[in-house]
């Protein structure tokens, strides 16, 4: 192998330190003589200085963004930032594209292009993307020279979701076809960009179908591979195989990946393992372990080494040259404005060399700024390293030390949540597949009532159905009457001392041992969600996580909890605080999250030491006898955990009156909270407890999307908060308050998003949406819908076919905060858009509900999430996510006003609820004994 250090003095007289001077003297003298400049720059130097305010920058960034904390340099900052953020990312237009052709035919140099923009949330938005493109090819035909773009494969679809592979490619191929038919015709040269790791499948996966769809035709494909990910050696592989296969010679652009701090932050986030290297010098030996790979077998595949690592290329140079490898075989590729004197070096050098040339709207491409921003001022970043800190050129061609950071011990007694399944793992389909068809296997099983003591004889029995198919039977089960629950309660009461003497340990135990089997058993038991409440995948898993986590959480608690805690000091006297079971439970849970609410509630009461008896909702009753299963087969007593269905009114009300119940815990709607809180205010005769009440009721959430917010985000997850399992959770958004003049765009890009989704069983994961849980719901909301017309004015009315429970979703625009739809609970897929003058008065309107359970902002201003950080006070408030989806320990969630009287679900404070505290005090001072001095605590 020839030497990089060689390589190294050909580039290095062009080294940076000089040039960065002069392009930051040219930035400062250009900034006076530019006049008007236009809200866009405005908004994108304002948005760099609240991204990065907390960003050490150096250089011109650094400088520029400082500036920009002085108002009367405004316009100058704004002219200096328009002016950087086009050496990154060109106007869109034929003028401007021949103009920076002529720039880096200069160097020289030769280009691709890619046009950038907002994310893709509506079938509107990838046809635009595809027209883009389309004209992009036309321009540079007529520029003279082989066109040459690079195309995002997520941008020609709203909805490139690996859980659905099949259609979620064709879905983009049937955008990406005319594309390349017209790449045929020009003998183009099209590039499929890579991007996040959940994608990469159906990226490589839809590549590869593409060149068996355009076999031999005039256009070149290419296709980027990230060496920051262990398993590309794997893809690039196939890629080399694919092209030997059809012997056609393949463009592999080799570059290191753009989004290794979201799949870190996200990996950790998800409790999934992090798909991507985590020391630099790991990646930069793959980046030189895949040059060689690619240059091996150069014959099939032209490589294009994409970098500015000096390092790297001087060993692609090195590589190549040690291979005889001319010119005309490989490429060096590089991005626009990101080291230009590196680049006119590599070309000096006598390598071809190409521009990346990122093209579009400048707010629209922020996000591509940031990114492009980051990278230049990450502390392990070349970029920085070579002109910022100006390392010496020894430095800078060490070659990368592969040290793999050595994993973290197993924590064994923190509490972590549960990773949700990536179904984008096809072997996680195909099993949550098999789960299903199971599950579908077992249907029409007849369930009896098990109460221990009950006398045996025939009960009216509950028909469990499909709501996405009502006349789907998928069980039936014996339904209790008045007896049952006082024999229930008669064996709870007796059980409840032998319970509350069995050790904490030993209760913390069989909750664990719960979680273990319920882990087991995750995936059968999302499948029959699916069915009987008709939650899609991620959200029938997502619930059953949630349900593991309460179990290990309060386990743990529990633990934290059980024994003696000395008080403060008293001298003589030891004092000892004790948490004591209160008594019988009764939990009354929801259908809505049907696993992970009932086994909150039940294993809280549980683990305290109370014997529970669960009351399930009906929709939702095959579920909780598989609780009651699993809670059973772990150990819980048969006597201490029971379950009773039956109707609501009735069992329901029963259980909560009776004399004999200490605690209820209540997950539910507010008429039926505020009426359990009323009537367990009565004492009965014979009744020896004050009951606790433990109630969560409903939410009239809002989210407040201010001026300048990011619509590609607030769009996605309003979307996903108000629609997400049709509206019905109580943490769902049901309005959303718009400041200004952002209204009319996120109404129209939120209905046209909306729109790309389709509604139908959830056992076919591309539905992301299902039917409502029972023919009444789908009437109640159907009702305030008809409310909505009269109110507002209906912007949106989705459409559905089916025969089960549907409703389509409605958006409402012109919603008054005194409308029935702006303070009424409605439980389902529809959202009422409110305007606001300001942020301040948004926030006021936000709060002007009986409610007071999530809320959330978008907003890009610190001041603004500041205040409403402050003022905004909602149990839960989130900030620039969706409003659903709480973890258990991180995110303890409830609500204030009329939605709860609870402390909150998953929190420090949760369990206290279930017991009492009790203190015993001793007196130590006998005869002849010396107290310890004050202020010394007496070790029990
Ligand atoms: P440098 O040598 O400084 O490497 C920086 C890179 O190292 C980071 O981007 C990251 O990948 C990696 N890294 C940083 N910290 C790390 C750590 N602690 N552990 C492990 N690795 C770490 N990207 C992409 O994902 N898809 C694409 O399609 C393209 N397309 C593209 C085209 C062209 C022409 C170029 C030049 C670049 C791309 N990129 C890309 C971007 C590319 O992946 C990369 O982000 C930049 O080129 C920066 O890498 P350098 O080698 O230039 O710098």
């Amino acid at each position: 192998m020839t030497d990089p250090d060689g390589q190294a003095r050909v580039l290095r007289p062009l080294l940076y330190p000089r040039q960065a001077s002069r392009i930051s003297r040219r930035n400062y003298r250009c900034a006076g003589r530019l006049q008007i400049l236009d809200l866009a720059v405005q908004e994108l130097a304002r948005h760099f200085r609240s991204y990065l305010q907390d960003h050490d920058l150096g250089g011109v960034w650094g400088r520029l963004l400082r500036l920009g904390n002085y108002p009367l340099l405004a316009p100058a900052v704004r002219a200096s930032v328009q002016r950087l953020a086009r050496e990154f990312l060109v106007a869109e237009d034929e003028r401007s594209i021949a103009r920076v052709l002529r720039r880096v035919g200069a160097i020289p140099a030769s280009a691709t292009f890619d046009a950038v923009g907002e994310a893709v949330l509506t079938a509107a938005e990838a046809e635009h993307y595809v027209y883009r493109n389309l004209r992009l090819l036309d321009w540079l035909a007529a520029a003279g020279g082989v066109p040459a773009i690079s195309v995002k494969l997520s941008a020609l679809t709203a909805r490139f979701d690996p859980i659905d592979p099949t259609r979620s490619k064709e879905r983009a191929l049937v955008r990406l076809r005319p594309l390349i038919a017209r790449a045929s015709e020009l003998g183009a040269a099209v590039t499929v960009d890579m991007e996040q790791h959940e994608l990469k499948s159906l990226i490589v996966d839809a590549f590869v179908d593409l060149l068996a769809e355009f076999p031999q035709t005039g256009w070149q494909p290419g296709i980027a591979l990230q060496a920051y990910a262990p398993d590309t050696p794997g893809i690039v592989e196939r890629v080399i195989g694919a092209a030997r296969e059809r012997d056609r010679k393949l463009c592999i652009r080799l570059v290191k990946g753009a989004y290794w701090d979201t799949e870190v932050a996200l990996a950790e986030q998800r409790n999934w393992p992090v798909p991507v290297f985590l020391e630099k010098g790991e990646t930069d030996a793959q980046y030189e372990a895949l040059t060689a790979r690619l240059f091996d077998n150069a014959d099939v595949i032209y490589p294009a080494i994409a970098s500015h690592n000096l390092r790297s290329l001087s060993h692609a140079i090195a590589a190549a040259r040690l291979r005889g490898l001319g010119p005309d075989r490989w490429e060096v590729q590089m991005l626009l404005g990101m080291a230009n004197p590196l680049a006119e070096a590599v070309a000096a050098s006598g390598v071809k060399l190409r521009m990346y040339i990122p093209m579009g709207d400048l707010l629209a491409g922020i996000a591509y700024l940031i990114r492009r921003l980051m990278e230049n001022t990450a502390n392990n970043s070349v970029l920085r390293q070579t002109y910022v800190e100006a390392q010496n050129v020894t430095q800078l061609l060490k070659p990368p030390q592969p040290v793999a950071t050595p994993s973290a011990p197993p924590t064994t007694h923190e509490f972590a949540s549960t990773p949700l399944l990536d179904f984008s793992r096809p072997a996680v389909q195909a099993s949550f597949r098999q789960a299903l068809n199971d599950v579908a296997r077992s249907f029409d099983q007849a369930w009896p009532l098990d109460i221990a003591g009950s006398a045996s004889q025939r009960l009216q029995s509950q028909t469990c159905i499909n709501p996405a198919r009502p006349n789907q039977v998928l069980g039936s089960i014996e339904l209790g009457e008045i007896a049952h629950a006082e024999q229930a309660i008669a064996n709870a009461v007796r059980a409840f001392d032998r319970w509350r003497e069995t050790p904490a340990e030993q209760r913390a135990e069989i909750c664990m041992r719960a979680a273990d089997l319920m882990t087991e058993r995750r995936q059968r038991l999302a499948a029959l969600e699916v069915f009987e409440v008709a939650k899609n995948w991620r959200e029938a898993d997502a619930d059953v996580a949630e349900a593991i986590d309460y179990l290990r959480f309060y386990a743990q608690q529990m633990r934290t909890l059980a024994g003696r805690h000395p008080t403060i000091c008293y001298p003589g006297e030891p004092n000892h605080l004790l948490y004591e079971p209160r008594g019988v439970a009764v939990v009354i849970a929801p259908w809505n999250f049907p696993v992970a609410i009932l086994t909150g509630m039940t294993t809280a009461a549980l683990v305290a030491g109370n014997p529970a008896i669960m009351k399930p909702a009906g929709p939702s009753t095959l579920l909780a006898l598989q609780l009651l299963q699993i809670l059973r087969d772990a150990g819980m007593p048969r006597d201490v955990c029971q379950l009773i269905p039956g109707n609501g009114p009735q069992i329901g009300a029963h259980l909560v009156d009776h004399k004999d119940v200490a605690i209820i815990a209540f997950t539910g709607s507010r008429e039926v909270g505020l009426s359990i809180l009323q009537r367990a205010a009565v004492v009965h005769p014979g009744q020896r407890e004050v009951k606790r009440v433990v109630c969560e009721m409903g939410g009239k959430n809002a989210i407040v999307i201010d001026r300048d917010a990011d619509l590609d985000e607030a769009v996605l997850h309003t979307l996903l908060s108000a629609f997400g399992y049709q509206g019905q959770k109580c943490s769902a958004a049901s309005r959303v308050i718009v400041v200004g003049e952002a209204h009319d765009r996120f109404v129209s890009r939120l209905a046209e998003a909306l729109d790309c989704y389709s509604y139908g069983p959830p056992e076919d994961p591309m539905n992301v949406f299902g039917p409502v849980i029972t023919a009444a719901a789908q009437r109640r909301i159907e009702n305030y819908i008809e409310i909505g017309r009269s109110e507002g004015r209906l912007a949106y009315r989705g459409k559905v076919r089916g025969e089960g429970f549907y409703v389509a979703p409605a958006i409402f625009t012109d919603i008054e905060p005194g409308h029935r739809l702006a303070r009424e609970e409605i439980f389902g897929p529809v959202l009422s858009v409110m305007r606001a003058r300001t942020f301040d008065a948004a926030i006021a309107m936000a709060l002007d509900s009986d409610f007071a359970l999530t809320g959330g902002v978008f907003s890009r201003l610190p001041e603004h999430i500041e205040l409403a950080r402050r003022r905004f006070r909602v149990g839960n408030l989130y900030i620039n996510r969706k409003i659903t989806g709480a973890t258990v320990g991180a995110q303890p969630f409830g609500g204030m006003r009329m939605s709860g009287t609870g402390v909150q679900a998953g929190g420090p404070d949760y369990l206290k609820q279930f017991m009492w505290t009790r203190v015993i005090t001793e007196n130590t001072l006998r005869h002849g004994f010396v107290p310890p001095p004050q202020g010394l605590s007496v070790k029990s």
